[in-house]
């Protein structure tokens, strides 16, 4: 381990600037006496991320990293403490003198460093080549000319070119002391393996002849290589890339990324092309907020990386079928990642290499300005010209751009793309809406609430049906508890409020007249989670004392009708605790979870085992919170109470229902009308006694 004195790295620490060096990662944004910004370290929309240049320290109140500026670069290079300090003095150019190495001892700093060494000596190795051998000079360097690079382009990208031979690297690393262990494990070496997988113990070079692109990480240290093959061979790969290792995640890595970033900030958008050249060509251009994919799709770790600088991306890619392919299907992803895309096309058969080299830098960019569009249009032009004539198509077309729209974070924009939407394709707005609103309930509904009213633990019954969140536990985690982004706000007013909830606890409640198909959908729900509260108030604490000699089951059995549940199970399951109680028995768990029937005896454990996550913690104003076995009667009444109101509720609904039904006459719109009045002073009323029984405070 390479020692720096120790006056160096005060030296050091003092001179680098907290901000300078953060920045370089981030977008900071002064607001009070710290700066912040989207943590580099965990994905998320709003920044919790801060810096205070005061103290020289960085915190993120989301993820919980913090520490100074040497720590920084730790935790957003992923290096050692030294590699830190070193990072920190090349930025500063400040000089490190380190005792001379063999390159034995370099070898013997730890893996990551060791290949990072070798892959900057390969590098090296190869960008000399290409400026000074002959085969590199009059291959390499003449292809790169043809191709329109000059050399200063060639330098900032430290383009190379690998000799057409079995093991010129090989041998050179050799000759320079590197272990082959560090080539082999940065892919620069291949081991020759026989017919049984065996080790060879022969050895060769990857890259043989071609012009070799090093890919740096953000910091500018080579990580990998792509390298291009100048032969005509249909059966050799264009290009050959770098295996991953320790040092080389591909879905962590953009290719120009670390000569783009600052132009990237500066421009206040992000380029995105496919291929290394169209990288090259761009930036020699002086269009420098370029970045490559490279050919594979997009990661979300290479999202994350471009939101680093901006939020804005182009896509620019070619104008041919394939082109137009690949740029649909990376993009969904970069929506979801809060980016604002937007797509250039160019016209067939050009890429963005070609296509400048063609028109020149100034006509390029216009073009990008005036052909840029954004995204969701984009897509909405291109399956509309498609699906045309074709209703089936159409709708088909529709949903697709829909199921983009979803992905994009920002409510605002959303409803923007949908009234775009519902333009292009000549569609009622509403209409649109209605089909968005299915689209976004579908997947998450099934899953959270989906008639599994049981299912509390994971809060879903709170968000859908109004239910109350629990909080007597601190595991729990209860959405309707958190309050709502502005986002969610937003979209709660935009989109007919589809999550809005038919409040059933506390005083003034406020029915929705235009209850969404959602809710509509909801309301069994709510009924189930009401049903089944009682249920489990009666088979946990079935013998515990409400009042002096009258046992939880006695009181609730006596306080419901016969049969007041509608749920077939929990139907049945109250009959037998009914008999149950008739022959002297308390239906307690212990006893129902003998049941011969399977249904009876799972559904015993189920509220046997679950956590009162729903017991008598009321959402007025504030949530209350009290030991339900301490006051059972308490329990009980709320139980009984929220399941009248649920009833209440639905009468109500369906009375909501026909008033909106056509052709009603003057008389039976009063009577109905008269109906609602009456339903709803019920439902104040038992409002009103929910709320007299909550324990204030208590
Ligand atoms: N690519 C790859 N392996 C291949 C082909 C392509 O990794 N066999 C990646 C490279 O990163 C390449 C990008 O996909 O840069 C785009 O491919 P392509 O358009 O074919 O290459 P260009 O970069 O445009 O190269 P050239 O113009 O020299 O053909
Ligand atoms: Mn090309």
């Amino acid at each position: 381990m390479a020692r720096i004195p120790k006056e160096l790295v005060d030296h050091i620490i003092q001179t680098a600037d907290i901000v300078e060096v953060v920045g370089d990662f981030v977008q900071l944004k002064r607001k009070g006496q710290n700066l912040w910004a989207p943590c580099p370290f965990h994905n998320e929309k709003s920044p919790s991320f801060s810096v205070n240049p005061a103290k020289s320290l960085y915190k993120c109140f989301g993820c919980g990293k913090a520490g100074g500026v040497v720590q920084f670069v730790m935790d957003v290079e992923g290096t050692s403490y030294v590699e830190a300090l070193k990072y920190l003095a090349k930025k500063y150019a400040i000089e490190i003198e380190e005792e001379e190495k063999t390159p034995q001892q370099q070898l013997e700093q730890n893996e990551r460093d060791s290949q990072f060494i070798v892959s900057d000596w390969a590098k090296n190795h190869y960008h000399k080549l290409l400026l000074n051998s002959e085969e590199g000079m009059s291959i390499g360097y003449g292809y790169l000319k043809e191709r329109g690079l000059n050399l200063t382009t060639i330098q900032q990208f430290e383009l190379g070119y690998s000799l057409d031979s079995w093991d010129d690297l090989l041998k050179a690393a050799e000759t320079a002391g590197y272990e082959k262990k560090y080539l082999e494990k940065t892919g620069l070496v291949v081991t020759k393996t026989d017919d049984q997988g065996q080790d060879t113990g022969r050895r060769y070079d990857r890259f043989r002849g071609r012009v070799m692109f090093p890919i740096h990480n953000i910091s500018g240290r080579v990580v990998g290589f792509g390298a291009r093959t100048l032969k005509r061979d249909d059966k050799m790969a264009k290009y050959l890339n770098s295996p991953e290792s320790d040092i080389y995640h591909k879905s962590d890595v953009l290719y120009g990324l670390f000569q783009a970033r600052q132009a990237i900030r500066t421009q206040e958008v992000c380029y995105l092309v496919e291929g290394y050249l169209d990288v090259l060509s761009l930036y020699q251009g002086g269009i420098k907020n370029v970045v490559a994919s490279s050919g594979t799709s997009l990661t979300e770790g290479q999202i994350r990386l471009i939101k680093r600088y901006s939020d804005n991306v182009t896509v620019l890619y070619d104008g041919d079928a394939a082109g137009i392919k690949a740029s649909l299907r990376g993009t969904d992803l970069l929506l979801e990642g809060g980016l604002n895309v937007r797509v250039v096309l160019f016209p067939d058969g050009d890429d963005p290499d070609s296509y400048i080299r063609k028109v020149g830098d100034k006509r390029f960019t216009d073009y990008i300005e005036n052909q840029s569009q954004d995204f969701i249009s984009f897509k909405t032009t291109l399956v509309a010209r498609e699906a045309s004539n074709d209703p089936v198509k159409k709708a088909e077309a529709i949903r697709d751009v829909l199921h983009s729209i979803a992905k994009v974070p920002d409510a605002i924009k959303r409803q923007v793309f949908l009234q775009q939407t519902s333009a292009t394709f000549g569609i009622d707005e509403q209409v649109l809406i209605t089909e968005y609103n299915k689209l976004v309930k579908s997947p998450a509904a099934k899953q959270s609430s989906g008639g599994n009213a049981g299912n509390y633990g994971n809060g879903a019954g709170s968000a859908n049906t109004g239910y109350p969140p629990s909080s007597n536990n601190s595991s729990r985690q209860a959405p309707a508890a958190r309050p709502m982004s502005d986002e969610e706000e937003a979209e709660m007013l935009m989109y007919g409020g589809h999550e809005a909830t038919v409040e059933i606890l506390g005083v003034g409640v406020s029915y929705q007249s235009t209850p969404s198909e959602a809710e509509q959908e909801d309301l069994p729900d709510m009924l189930k989670v009401c049903e089944r509260e009682v249920l489990r108030l009666l088979v946990l604490y079935s013998s515990l004392e409400v009042e002096t000699e009258v046992s939880v089951a006695a009181y609730l059995l006596n306080q419901l009708e016969e049969a007041p549940f509608k749920t077939p199970l929990f139907a049945e399951m109250w009959e037998i605790c009914r008999q149950e109680l008739l022959a002297g028995r308390f239906p307690d768990a212990r006893l129902l979870a003998q049941n011969e029937r399977a249904d009876i005896r799972s559904l015993i454990t189920d509220l046997a085992t679950e956590r009162y996550e729903l017991s008598p913690n009321w959402r007025t104003k504030e949530i209350y919170v009290f030991n339900e076995v301490d006051m059972p009667k308490l329990a009980c009444d709320n139980a009984v109470l929220r399941l009248n109101k649920v009833h209440v509720q639905r009468e109500l609904d369906r009375a909501m229902e026909r008033l909106r039904l056509p052709g009603l006459d003057d008389a039976e719109m009063f009577e109905i009308l008269g109906q609602i009045k009456n339903l709803k002073q019920l439902d104040n009323q038992l409002a009103g006694m929910l709320g007299t029984v909550i324990p204030r405070g208590a």
